[in-house]
């Protein structure tokens, strides 16, 4: 490999080039090494399923917090994502964490079971009942895979009415700022009022909820404590966003996905269409692995570390790429082949690893399998018809604009 071939690959990808096929650049990519280091671009891309393992559970590799010049800094947008857990490391990401965890129990998410059964089932009825109207067809998108998870999220948040609603317009500014493209001057503008609106909002939510608790997460981690520690009202906002974001941008994502790729692969369809009670949980694995509804995520090195062969230097941003890791041939086998019976598929690196492990991946998981298996029992016969596929602009979280589907 030239350091110049690296470095226009590398320069291509940060640029998009990768974005009308994402696996076959990023094979591209991991062929030349799965450590990809240009020391003129100031960056590594990893793409290597052993190699992103190892950088996510690093002590030596960190998130960051939310960096920028100091215009960004003092922006609305900034106030409102530096308290997220994402962008903390070591005590203070244990503290936001733990103290989400104990509002976010196994037993809450038990309790959301039957809510999520029934929303799926009326969600089904009504996309029915949409395309009798309309020749049999539907926008699996705009009627399934957006509503479903959004309206889980913020019924266990316990939003509602009103609430509800800003919070659903606010969401999409939140995703273009963890991973917009080409965000143009109108469209920043747009996320910063919409952050401000948020911040203003929650100014005084937190301690209205200690004194008057409602049923749902919010009171939940507004009253959490550890060790005599609360969450502070910017804290409660920004993880109370991230959980709202990260709960439903992803969610539907590998909703819509699995509907077009279980159409694109019949017999795996059929497969998972014979049992879905007993195949979803392996299935939805294999679909999750397959389409890395989240492509990537981004780290720095705190001091020099040798990964997969390359030597970085302290301070190096690592652009750590999920897709790639989760197509890598040295951990499954055929990586490009659909198998919802892959026996480690499990191995995946969609909810990411090490301390940021997805809070939600519980939650996506039953949401997803409780989703594929109502739909199927429902419309086992589903087509997808031949039309242009349009994905949102996003680097980070990749899903489709819109999927129509014949249910007839
Ligand atoms: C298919 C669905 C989902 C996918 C693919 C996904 C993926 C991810 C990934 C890759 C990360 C780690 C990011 C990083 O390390 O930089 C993450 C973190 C997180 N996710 Fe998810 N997620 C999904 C659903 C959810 C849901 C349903 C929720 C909550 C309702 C959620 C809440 C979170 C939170 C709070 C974090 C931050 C954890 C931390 O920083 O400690 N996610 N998710």
């Amino acid at each position: 490999m030239t350091a110049a071939h690296a470095a226009a690959l590398l320069q291509g990808y940060w640029q998009g080039a990768h974005l009308a096929d994402p696996p076959a650049y990023l094979d591209r990519l991991r062929a030349l090494s799965p450590v990809l280091y240009d020391p003129g671009t100031g960056f590594a891309l990893l793409t290597g399923h052993a190699e992103l393992s190892a950088a996510l559970k690093s002590p030596f590799v960190r998130t960051g917090k939310v960096g920028g010049d100091s215009a960004f800094l003092q922006s609305e947008s900034a106030r409102l994502m530096a308290p997220m857990m994402l962008f903390h490391d070591g005590a203070s990401h244990t503290r936001l964490r733990s103290l989400a965890q104990r509002a976010f129990t196994p037993r809450v998410l038990e309790e959301s079971r039957a809510f999520i059964t029934a929303l799926t089932d009326e969600l089904l009825a009504e996309a029915a009942r949409q395309a009798r109207r309309r020749g049999g067809e539907v926008d699996a998108v705009a009627a399934l895979a957006v509503p479903l998870p959004v309206t889980v999220i913020v019924q266990m948040l316990g939003l509602e009415g009103h609430d509800a609603d800003l919070f659903r317009t606010w969401a999409g500014s939140v995703a273009d700022l963890i991973g917009g493209l080409n965000m143009t001057p109108e469209r920043w503008a747009g996320v910063e009022a919409d952050a401000g609106a948020m911040r203003r909002y929650f100014r005084t939510l937190a301690d209205d909820l200690r004194a008057h608790p409602r049923p749902g997460l919010l009171s939940a981690l507004a009253a959490a404590e550890d060790g005599g520690e609360r969450l502070s009202g910017d804290e409660l906002l920004a993880n109370a966003v991230l959980l709202l974001v990260a709960g439903h941008e992803t969610t539907s994502n590998l909703i819509s996905g699995s509907l077009h790729v279980l159409h694109a692969w019949p017999q795996e369809r059929a497969w998972l269409a014979e049992d879905p009670g007993t195949r979803a949980a392996n299935a939805v694995e294999e679909l999750l692995r397959f389409l890395s509804p989240v492509q990537g995520t981004g780290r720095f090195t705190v001091a020099p570390l040798t990964l997969g062969g390359a030597e970085l230097p302290a301070g190096l941003h690592l652009s750590l790429s999920l897709a790639g890791a989760n197509r890598d041939p040295r951990v499954f086998e055929a990586p490009h082949r659909l198998n919802l019976a892959r026996e480690n598929a499990r191995l995946h690196l969609s909810f990411a690893a090490g301390a940021h492990y997805c809070l939600g991946a519980g939650l996506a998981r039953m949401e997803a399998a409780i989703f594929l298996t109502r739909f199927l029992a429902r419309f086992p016969e589903y087509r997808v018809p031949e039309q242009p596929l349009d994905y949102l602009p996003n680097f980070t979280l990749r899903g489709l604009r819109a999927l129509r589907l014949n249910l007839a």
